[in-house]
């Protein structure tokens, strides 16, 4: 099936990120969050993003168009009915991702394919809330999706060859390059990256650096764009703690278990960015 209309599901960094580069390679898209704040939050990053990019001369006046009034918003999730793949970036949260995925199988066509950019959780799980497990795969992007170059493509358990073949074309499409791993917990990337990072919080939690001491070291001894901390910022201590616990739990392995600090920021709610502070202050 050709696919023509991308339906995403969450208007979160990544979720508006998927569904700006779908819009300026040529997709229909359409972005469903329940929050309609979220929406307007997002269609405003995409249109700051995109402007961006074309004065930089990284994208076309059309693509830059196709992003700023190619893109629908809706809160009903009834808006995939008419979709050619449905890509869920949610909550990373494996009930709600479970409950989505038996919702989407019940109101999208039956031949299309749907993809979860879960940074961690079982694609053989959420394929097995369906009724197409054959037809569900992982599509796994990189913040921010827009600069980064990577698509990491998770093959679950019943994944077939058709539906990688048509999610590696897709990703290709993007510009993206497509990278496959199997279905374990945290997959690749996060596999190696969150227990670095959570490495890199034990260093703080022991004294053996501070946070500035230890960006640095990873930043200018190994070449890091950003320090782990700060990276750690970047991406959300909620997710980094999620993923620590995914692979804990998935894995049984004690090297894989969250650093004491890690799990008492989030409980503090200093997650990052996102809330203003974590191992750095933000303003706005
Ligand atoms: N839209 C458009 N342009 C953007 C952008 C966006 N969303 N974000 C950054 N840019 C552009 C900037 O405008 C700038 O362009 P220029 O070089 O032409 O001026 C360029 O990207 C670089 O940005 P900055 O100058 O602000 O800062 P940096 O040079 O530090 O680059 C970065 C920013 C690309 C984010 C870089 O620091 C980086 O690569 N960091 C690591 C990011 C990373 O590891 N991401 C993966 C996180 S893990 C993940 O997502 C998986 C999940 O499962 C946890």
């Amino acid at each position: 099936m050709e696919l023509k209309h991308i339906a995403v599901i969450g208007a979160g960094t990544m979720g508006n990120g998927i569904a700006q580069v779908c819009a300026t390679n040529g997709y229909r898209v359409t972005m469903i969050d329940v929050n309609p704040d979220a929406l307007n939050r997002a269609k405003q990053t995409i249109a700051t993003s995109v402007e961006k990019l074309h004065s930089k001369g990284k994208i076309s006046a059309e693509a830059k168009q196709n992003a700023i009034d190619g893109i629908t918003a809706n809160t009903d999730m009834g808006a995939v009915a008419d979709a050619d793949m449905v890509i869920e970036a949610a909550t990373e949260n494996k009930t709600l991702k479970l409950k989505i995925f038996a919702d989407l199988d019940r109101l999208t066509k039956p031949d299309i394919i749907l993809a979860s950019n879960t940074s961690s959780i079982s694609i053989t799980e959420i394929a097995a809330s369906t009724k197409r497990s054959a037809q569900v795969a992982g599509v796994h992007f990189f913040n921010p999706v827009p600069i980064m170059a990577l698509v990491e493509v998770i093959k679950g358990y019943d994944t077939s060859a058709q539906t990688m073949q048509t999610v590696v074309d897709f990703a290709r499409g993007l510009g993206k390059t497509p990278v496959e791993s199997a279905d374990y917990p945290g997959f690749i990337s996060n596999r190696i990256l969150c227990p670095m990072i959570n490495e890199a919080i034990f260093c703080v939690m022991e004294g053996v650096g501070t946070p500035e001491a230890i960006d640095e070291v990873m930043k200018l001894g190994m070449n890091h764009p950003m320090g782990p901390l700060t990276l750690a910022d970047f991406i959300g201590l909620d997710v980094v703690l999620a993923i620590m616990d995914v692979l804990h739990d998935g894995l049984g392995d004690p090297k894989y278990r969250a650093c004491p600090l890690l799990r008492k920021m989030v409980a503090a709610g200093h997650l990052g960015r996102k809330s203003g502070r974590g191992f750095y202050t933000y303003n706005s």
